[in-house]
């Protein structure tokens, strides 16, 4: 089987950990395209080599740019990548970003099979660029491979039951990993066992109108506990554009941290605030609470006993944020550490 991973962003480079890893040895042909979207040393290249990911055989260089222009440019270089040598049996796209959409279209026009990991998350939010990729991305692939039940309910519900398979989350396979291989090292400087916080802000909908980004920004350095604040890019261009300082009151910036880092980091913090998608769900597998500055989440199952809290309004983050650790949550409703495993068996049976 000769399978095309095409990857371009932060969170897809720990899913292509697991599944890179599933496929050696296995005598499958993988090839990992890499768009560019994340291109910064700190966001694509110390994932790859923190994570062990062998080095992506295309390069195709995007950048940055607006949805049209980035997700167009990576089409039209998809196309010349998956009609140049042999024809690929899987072409396998993840999550929900413009690299994804763009690797899901290229591919369904030229007729090539499209398997979708992490296929039926739903915000339910039609505002959200991820919510635009991840539906269409649903509807054009061939194999909907999903992480949970809940995720297999939603795309029943959009008529596509007969593409799915649920395959179990693979970042659950690199989290507890890592967890366990990084219990002993230090932790950043100035910062003591269980007293602090780790944020992070990167979503469109907290950090491009200025009014809401000074509201969270604020109310994350107004927290009665050090907060580790690893900024994203589009964090840190958009509050220099706006005159946001990030370096007060409780904050602590510090840049984007290697995978290994942001696990160790999250394990030794009394909890952590965000906005992101899958640190959510590495959290909640690391047994912190979590608070989401968000109205919805993807991973409702996160939400169990309180382990994650809904915060849309950061006025509310004081009260929410620094709590009592909730009871635990009996089952793995992300599987078992495996889930890459059964990607590959899926691939192979459906091919
Ligand atoms: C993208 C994904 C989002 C995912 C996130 C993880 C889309 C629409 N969004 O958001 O779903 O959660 O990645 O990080 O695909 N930039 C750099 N260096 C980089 C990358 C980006 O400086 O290596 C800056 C650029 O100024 C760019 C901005 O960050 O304009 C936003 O980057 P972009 O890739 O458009 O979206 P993200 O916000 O990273």
């Amino acid at each position: 089987m000769n399978v095309v991973s095409v990857v371009g962003a932060r969170p897809q480079f720990v899913k292509l950990a697991a599944v890179a890893d599933a496929f050696r040895g296995t005598g499958h042909e993988h090839r990992i395209v890499h768009t560019g979207q994340h291109y910064d040393g700190a966001m694509s290249d110390a994932l790859f080599d923190g994570l062990g990911i062998p080095a992506p055989d295309v390069h195709l260089g995007i950048g940055s740019g607006g949805h049209g222009a980035q997700t167009g440019a990576m089409l039209a270089a998809l196309e010349d990548v998956l009609l140049a040598g042999e024809r690929p049996d899987w072409v396998l796209v993840y999550g929900d970003t413009n690299s994804t959409l763009a690797a899901a279209l290229s591919a369904v026009k030229l007729h090539i099979p499209v398997a979708h990991l992490e296929a039926g998350l739903r915000s339910f939010n039609r505002v959200m660029p991820e919510e635009h990729n991840r539906v269409l991305t649903d509807h054009a692939a061939d194999l909907l491979l999903a992480p949970t039940e809940i995720a297999a309910a939603n795309l029943a519900n959009e008529g596509l039951a007969a593409r799915t398979a649920v395959v179990g989350d693979v970042m659950a396979d690199i989290v507890l990993r890592t967890r366990d291989a990084v219990a002993d090292r230090p932790l950043e400087a100035g910062l003591r066992e269980g007293e602090y916080l780790v944020a992070t802000v990167h979503r469109a909908e907290n950090t491009d109108d200025p009014a809401r980004l000074a509201a969270v920004v604020d109310a994350l350095a107004a927290l009665p506990l050090p907060v580790l604040l690893p900024v994203h890019p589009r964090l840190r261009d958009r509050a220099a554009a706006h005159g946001i300082a990030l370096d007060r009151g409780a904050l602590r910036p510090t840049g984007p941290l290697p995978y290994a880092a942001t696990v160790r980091a999250v394990l030794g913090s009394r909890g952590v605030v965000t906005d992101s998608g899958g640190l959510q769900k590495e959290v909640f597998l690391l047994g912190r609470p979590c608070t989401t500055l968000r109205g919805e989440t993807e991973w409702p199952e996160t939400l169990a006993h309180g382990w994650n809290v809904l915060c849309p309004d950061p006025a509310e983050l004081g009260k929410v944020a620094v709590r009592a650790l909730p009871a635990p949550v009996p089952g793995h409703p992300y599987g078992d550490g495996h889930a890459a495993n059964t990607v590959v068996r899926t691939l192979e049976a459906r091919a």
